[in-house]
């Protein structure tokens, strides 16, 4: 397999008494894309700019190519230009008083590069980031996804080695998010280029992304695929980040090698089997049990009764086109799942719902949820 060519080690940074980034580690090889996921404050930012040396380390390491450039220990910290990074920054500036040519050619006029190498590698990326016909036009006049294209091609001009991304679409409507997000991702694969991509959008990570690491307090919570994390999440936290969820509270009535056998709290005869691993969990245990909705099944009887069904009332169904959207109650519990439009749910109604002893996850009621995800 191929070594890896962004290694992170251990990094920590603390703010005074705030830490800010604690024992971060991950490998990203040549031409992949990790995104750094979590909620507001968690340290991505701060990550970020320890890779790219605008912020140094009070541990830990980074190595490029097997070169290190940072590493506490050794008090060896080399400075952003000599990194060959691009950045674009979480709050992309461009510099209103030049023109678009003038600030993407700005690092070169830095590096002093002059004449004719400028205005062809200018050109390059203009037409790489899809900003032909805009050269003289001044930065002021640009649309939001137009600076977000110069605030891009600024980044790639000195065909960084690596590319650092923080909340690059942040400042988009939804509509251009979109396209942006798209065309991001296609000039990824274009260029091969490594990518660190900060974000607290999960769609925007699930786009974009070889690998995932979802943050917490400045740790990274779990690291994996996208499809690993949605699958197997470790942490009550991590499944909360990405997708949707549905809960129950509830609690252990009984747990041994093959499970646990799970109360619901509105209804004790409401019992969940769920095939995860009972330890961990002892009787009278007070828990969660969630499942994503698409895992459900619905059973129309609401008088079936028996292990992993659970009975409820249907709130609100809304005609969405391709689906419907409903809202559906169990005791203190509400929550939205999808049905087909060739099963449609109607307001009033009563149903069952079926939890697959496989697709049921528990976490103890303690482990706190995610409070201030944007999605
Ligand atoms: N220069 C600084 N001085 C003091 N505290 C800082 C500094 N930079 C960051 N912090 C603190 O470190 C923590 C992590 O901040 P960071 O900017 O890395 O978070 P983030 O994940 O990028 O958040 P957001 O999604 O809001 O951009 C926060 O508590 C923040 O207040
Ligand atoms: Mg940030």
């Amino acid at each position: 397999m191929e070594p890896p060519f962004l290694e992170v080690k251990n990094l920590s940074k603390k703010f005074g008494s705030v830490t800010a980034a604690q024992d971060v580690s991950f490998d990203v090889r040549k031409g992949e894309v990790l995104t750094l996921l979590g909620p507001s404050g968690c340290g991505k930012t701060t990550t970020l700019r320890m890779i790219a040396g605008f912020e140094t380390p009070d541990r830990g390491e980074i190595r490029v190519g097997g070169k290190t450039i940072a590493s506490a220990r050794q008090r060896l910290f080399l400075p952003p230009e000599k990194r060959e990074m691009g950045m674009v920054f979480q709050s992309y500036a461009v510099w209103p008083h030049m023109t678009v040519f003038e600030n993407i050619a700005y690092p070169l006029k830095l590096r002093r590069v002059r004449g004719k190498e400028v205005r062809e590698r200018v050109g390059d990326v203009m037409e790489l980031v899809g900003l032909v016909g805009l050269e003289d036009r001044s930065a002021m006049l640009l649309s939001g996804g137009q600076q977000q294209r110069v605030a891009l091609a600024r980044a790639l001009i000195y065909s960084p080695k690596i590319l650092l991304l923080d909340e690059p679409l942040s400042n988009l409507d939804a509509m251009l998010r979109e396209q942006m997000r798209l065309e991001l991702k296609l000039l990824q694969r274009r260029l091969s280029i490594t990518v660190i991509f900060v974000t607290h959008d999960q769609v925007e990570a699930m786009t974009l992304t070889d690998q995932l690491a979802v943050m917490k307090d400045g740790r990274i919570e779990q690291l994996g695929s996208v499809e690993e994390i949605y699958v197997r999440p470790r942490t009550r936290f991590v499944q909360e980040v990405i997708g949707r969820v549905i809960w129950f509270e509830g609690k252990i009535l009984s747990e041994d090698h093959g499970g646990v056998l799970v109360g619901l709290s509105a209804n004790e005869g409401t019992r969940i089997q769920c095939a995860q691993n009972g330890e961990g969990f002892k009787k009278g245990d007070p828990v969660v049990v969630s499942i994503r909705p698409e895992e459900v099944k619905i059973e129309m009887d609401h008088a079936a009764a028996g292990l992993n069904l659970v009975p409820c009332l249907v709130e609100t169904a809304v005609f969405l086109g391709d689906h419907f959207e409903c809202h559906l109650r169990y005791g203190e519990a509400d929550f939205t799942i999808s049905t087909s439009r060739a099963h449609p749910l109607s307001p009033g109604q009563k149903i069952c719902l079926r939890l697959s002893p496989q697709s049921v996850h528990v976490w103890h009621k303690s482990e706190l949820p995610v409070s201030n995800v944007k999605t």
